[in-house]
């Protein structure tokens, strides 16, 4: 059966940090809408919610949670966007992710007594991307880029087993980039590949994550 709109695609973006994520999900949606493409820059944490803040908090270290309630806090900002999500996206605007249940499973898991199955567990069921941009950097040219701030996680031995913990994940709907290239050059590239996936992505349904 044919639709009368063609869906969008659900685009995520996910790397260590300091890999140009955000810069390439703002630049990709402006090069999107000025070619006349529906597309959303969209984000997890998103901090804005009653959820969102009090993940916020716990970032910004002005309060402690338990490792578990925290994961699923995380997860459950997830959830409570799905509904928007699905209506943008089957309305045919792109969505493009910064951060998504990925982070969510590398980050948790990197916590000592969390296990990688147990951190997938509330995940399962979300919204399947339909490609993962993976920004791809060596720790030591992410460390010349800039200093880690003061956010909860910002620390190199933590961020080494985020990076293990990411490789575990990796499945075919992920496309590795060199985020060593300059910001220009890494658009272009995450460009071609946005609208390689758009193009695909009209003619499936949406999955669901890890199901
Ligand atoms: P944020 O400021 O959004 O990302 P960035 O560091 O790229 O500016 O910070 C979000 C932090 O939360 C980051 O350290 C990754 C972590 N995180 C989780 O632990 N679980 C999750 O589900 C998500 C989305 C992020
Ligand atoms: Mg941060």
């Amino acid at each position: 059966m044919s639709r009368l709109i063609s869906r969008g695609a659900l685009i995520v973006f996910e790397g260590c940090d300091r890999s140009g994520k955000s810069t390439q999900c703002k630049k990709l949606v402006e090069a999107l809408n000025n070619d006349g493409i529906k597309a959303k820059l969209w984000r997890f944490p998103d901090r804005d919610t009653a959820i969102g803040v009090m993940i916020s908090r716990y970032l910004e270290q002005k309060c402690e949670l338990e490792d578990h309630a925290i994961h699923l806090l995380f997860t459950a900002n997830r959830w409570e966007a799905v509904p928007r999500m699905m209506e943008l996206l089957s309305s045919g605007t792109t969505l493009v992710v910064d951060r998504y249940a990925y982070s969510g499973v590398a980050f948790s898991s990197a916590k000592q007594g969390l296990d990688m199955s147990w951190c997938k567990q509330p995940e399962v069921g979300l919204p399947k991307p339909d490609a993962v941009l993976f920004l791809q950097l060596t720790p030591e040219a992410a460390s010349e880029r800039a200093d880690y701030g003061k956010e909860r996680y910002e620390q190199p031995e933590f961020q080494d087993r985020v990076a293990d913990n990411y490789k575990l994940m990796t499945d075919d709907t992920w496309k590795m980039i060199d985020a060593s290239q300059t910001i220009d050059e890494l658009h272009t590239v995450v460009r071609a590949v946005a609208l390689e996936v758009i193009e695909k992505a009209k003619g499936q349904d949406i999955g669901q994550l890890w199901t």
